[in-house]
């Protein structure tokens, strides 16, 4: 039987984001809705570690809903790192009950709810980072807020710019990921985009793009340069020697990721803290071969939802990504697919009966009957049934 939850922990970690308050919300209210408990762990994973943990009610997220930053603090936690800090992690969820935990993040984050979710402690992660740097989804909490805060800005340097003549570099936040730069770029109608994710930066036909703009009467010349690429002033010094054209550096930096969040932020965080909470409480999922035996198992698991694939190897590929928190196969398969060091799984329970297998022939065909016979009796006589029966299902026949 799935253990039923009874217990939610929610906890916010890495750069905080606006909408990541939206989330809490969501999250929260739709527990205590469903009858569940819910615990607050402040400061992140450091906040788990020091048993930073709070009783929440639906007043406790009261009036938070337009508010940027996070209510239970954020944090970057060195110790969580490590095995003995994961473990003590999941330690201190179970001595507070916490049979369901949501960690709001970004991928840093995300790799800890997984160390988490590996030591038994049944985790969701909801994306909620301003560098929209999450693989598999288009979208992260924050990003929206953010890139209108940046675009903003950018507005506004542009301004003075122009009123200056001058070429601006202006560095936008996003660490490895050049989204926020991207976005900008476009929506500021910049003429220069510098992003990570492209590596054939070329300065010298920076500079000359710059020069002949001017030629052509462009009064200013607006460079997005992206944190992950970095560098700006130095980059700034160099173009106005080689340029002649007084330009300036301005790295927006924090207050991007401050601020009151946008609706889509609002809503979109509200939905997934509503959704984290539903997927929780929906148990765990068994993956298994479409028609097969497996799947038939799998159905008569309480609580359980199975999710079924075409074949074996879609099955363990969902396995292995976390899609599914289980698989039911022949023993052969799993068997083989442990030995090869399929990164977390392991045989457990019995094995079921032996299945029944027939062969099919068209009714009335006594002759093709006979030669299959024929063909079976032969084989067992050679011990070659035996040894492809071994071969298959690990035993002897
Ligand atoms: P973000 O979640 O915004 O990407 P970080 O990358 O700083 O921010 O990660 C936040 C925290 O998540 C880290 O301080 C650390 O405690 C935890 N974390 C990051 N990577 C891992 C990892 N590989 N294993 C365990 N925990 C991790
Ligand atoms: O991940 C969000 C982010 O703002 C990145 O864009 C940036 O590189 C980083 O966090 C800065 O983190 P902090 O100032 O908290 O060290």
């Amino acid at each position: 039987m799935a253990k039923q939850i009874k217990t939610i922990g929610i906890l916010t970690s890495g750069g905080d984001a606006p909408g990541m308050n939206a989330a809490i919300r969501a999250v929260v209210r739709t527990a205590i809705n469903k009858g569940l408990k819910v615990k607050g762990i402040q400061k992140g994973y450091n906040g788990l570690i020091n048993e930073e943990i709070i009783d929440m009610d639906k007043r406790s997220v009261a009036d938070i809903i337009q508010r940027g930053g996070t209510i239970l603090y954020t944090a970057r936690c060195a110790e969580f790192r490590t095995a003995e800090g994961q473990q003590r992690g999941a330690e201190i969820c179970r001595k507070h009950g916490i049979d369901g935990l949501v960690v709001i993040g970004g991928d840093g984050s995300f790799a800890g709810a997984q160390k988490l979710a590996n030591l038994g402690i049944n985790t969701i992660g909801i994306p909620g980072t301003i560098d929209l740097d999450i693989a598999c989804t288009e979208y992260t909490i924050g990003f929206d807020t953010a890139v209108n805060t940046a675009m903003e800005a950018i507005d506004k340097v542009r301004d003075t710019s122009t009123s200056h003549e001058r070429c601006s570099i202006i560095e936008v936040m996003g660490r490895g990921a050049g989204w926020l730069a991207l976005w900008c770029g476009i929506a500021n109608g910049a003429e220069d985009v510098l992003i990570p994710e492209k590596y054939d930066y070329d300065e010298q036909k920076l500079i000359n793009n710059i020069i002949e703009s001017r030629k052509m009467g462009k009064k200013h010349h607006i460079i997005i340069n992206a944190e992950g690429i970095g560098h700006s002033q130095a980059m700034a010094t160099r173009i106005e020697a080689a340029t002649g054209i007084e330009t300036r550096a301005t790295i927006l930096g924090h207050m991007q990721r401050g601020g009151s969040p946008t609706c889509k932020d609002r809503v979109y965080a509200s939905m997934m803290g509503a959704m984290a909470v539903d997927l929780l409480l929906e148990g765990k999922k068994i993956g298994a071969q479409v028609g097969t035996t497996g799947m038939f198992r799998a159905e008569k698991v309480p609580g359980a939802k199975v999710v079924t694939f075409a074949n074996a190897a879609e099955t363990f590929l969902e396995f292995q990504n976390g899609g599914v928190d289980a698989v039911i196969q022949d023993f052969p398969v799993v068997a083989y697919y442990v030995a090869q060091g399929g990164n977390k799984g392991r045989l457990v329970g019995p094995k079921m009966e032996a299945e029944e297998y027939g062969i099919a022939v068209t009714k009335g065909n006594k002759e093709l009957v006979a030669q299959i016979n024929k063909a079976l009796a032969s084989l067992k006589k050679s011990g070659e049934f035996q040894r492809i029966y071994k071969k298959w299902f690990g035993e002897e026949n």
